[in-house]
């Protein structure tokens, strides 16, 4: 038995941004609150947010612009001050995973009424949440289609997860142009971000045929247009597939779970504050090598959206496990030369004696029960250990 649960409305492609007015309307939102960033405020995407909603009278907008790249609960309670300041009635989170989290987050504190998101770690949410629209500037999170806000407690070094199915967004907008502005590195970090949910979703052991398929076309859909898109970064054509293909992996990792690789990237990101993209794409091959053991025809199937039918066909079954790792390295490789993605923890400039505390907390992680092999505290450090050169 399986349960895939999915209501975010997806609105997606060229000028997708032009019913926003609309669809605030129809969840009778009059006084958002857009949540974003500097960067976001910098790169003008506010602007236009704010110039597709000209004209709509009955709308007025308050924005609260400095959620940091991980956010934390002090942000979270800080946002919803100026919602309640403001008498917003809804959230329109524009920007990355950072920004959308914190949204959903906000979303919590205001509609349960409490002053501290931290008081209601671990409970479960009783009130109906207020209206959230969610625009991603990045192609990476698949936040807009997830149930969960990932927040970093930085007083204790690790992750903080609220999860609930109240947390989707109501609508998802996905526009190009709001990726446009993106440069090489994060587009290249956060596209393999939504790689490897994708294929942590693909091989996990809550994997089932909806996640299949949605994990199935994104792997080809990144495969086939991230390189393009960093070569190009007006390629309006390629961004649109790119943000297809995150929030399509965000929809099959958020039914299926994801694994090692982000129980590992979680781990990192607490203890030495690395980027998730970073360490999703240093960690993604030696995941799929480690998971090898129990699933290695499944990690062969992902051959085929990865490189096409000729390079699968011409592949023997028994080889195309392999092949999928070394074409990942590969694909890393060629990033790496158009960006400098890191691919090792040390080029990451991560501290070794590190490592230890790395580990202990990856196999903490509430990501690592989706593994499909069980992963002990010397198998996660031999993996650090490996990761690092
Ligand atoms: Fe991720």
């Amino acid at each position: 038995m399986f349960r895939f649960y999915n209501p975010v409305k997806l609105i997606s492609g060229d000028k997708a941004l032009d019913s926003l007015s609309y669809e605030l309307n129809q969840l009778q939102s009059r006084r958002p609150l857009i949540i974003t960033d500097q960067g976001v405020l910098i790169a003008g995407l506010i602007e236009l947010v704010k110039k597709t909603l000209e004209g709509s009278d009955q709308i007025t907008i308050s924005v609260y612009d400095r959620v940091p790249p991980d956010s934390s609960p002090e942000v979270v309670n800080e946002a919803a001050g100026v919602f309640r300041e403001n008498e917003c009635d809804s959230i329109i989170a524009v920007g990355g995973g950072s920004v959308i989290d914190t949204g959903k987050a906000v979303n919590i504190v205001v509609s349960e009424g409490v002053d501290d998101i931290m008081q209601l770690e671990g409970s479960k949410l009783r009130k109906p949440m207020k209206p959230f629209v969610a625009v991603p500037t990045t192609a990476g999170t698949g936040s807009e289609v997830t149930y969960a806000a990932m927040l970093r407690d930085s007083h204790q070094n690790v992750k903080v997860l609220f999860a609930s199915y109240q947390l989707f967004p109501d609508v998802a907008i996905l526009d190009p142009r709001m990726t446009r502005s993106l440069p090489p590195l994060v587009t290249a970090a956060t596209a393999i971000d939504a790689m490897s949910h994708a294929m942590e979703a693909y091989i996990s052991n809550q994997k089932n045929p909806f996640s299949d398929a949605y994990g199935f076309t994104a792997i080809k859909l990144i495969r086939e247009n991230l390189l393009r898109v960093i070569e190009d970064g007006d390629d309006f054509q390629g961004r649109f597939y790119l943000a297809n293909a995150a929030c399509m992996a965000g929809a099959a990792f958020s039914n299926s779970g994801v694994g090692l690789v982000h129980a590992l990237g979680h781990a990192l990101g607490g203890v030495c504050g690395v980027p998730h993209g970073v360490a999703m794409n240093i960690f993604l091959p030696h995941g799929l090598e480690y998971n090898m053991s129990a699933v290695k025809d499944i990690i062969g199937e992902m051959l085929l959206p990865l490189e096409g039918p000729e390079v699968y066909a011409q592949t023997p079954k028994e080889k195309r496990a392999e092949k999928t790792v070394e074409c990942i390295r590969e694909f890393e490789d060629e990033l790496y030369k158009l960006t400098k993605l890191p691919r090792t923890l040390k080029e990451a400039g991560v501290k070794k004696d590190s490592l230890e505390e790395v580990a202990q907390k990856a196999i903490k992680d509430a990501a690592i029960h989706f593994n499909p092999v069980k992963v002990t505290y010397d198998d996660a450090f031999e993996i650090l250990e490996k990761a690092y050169q």
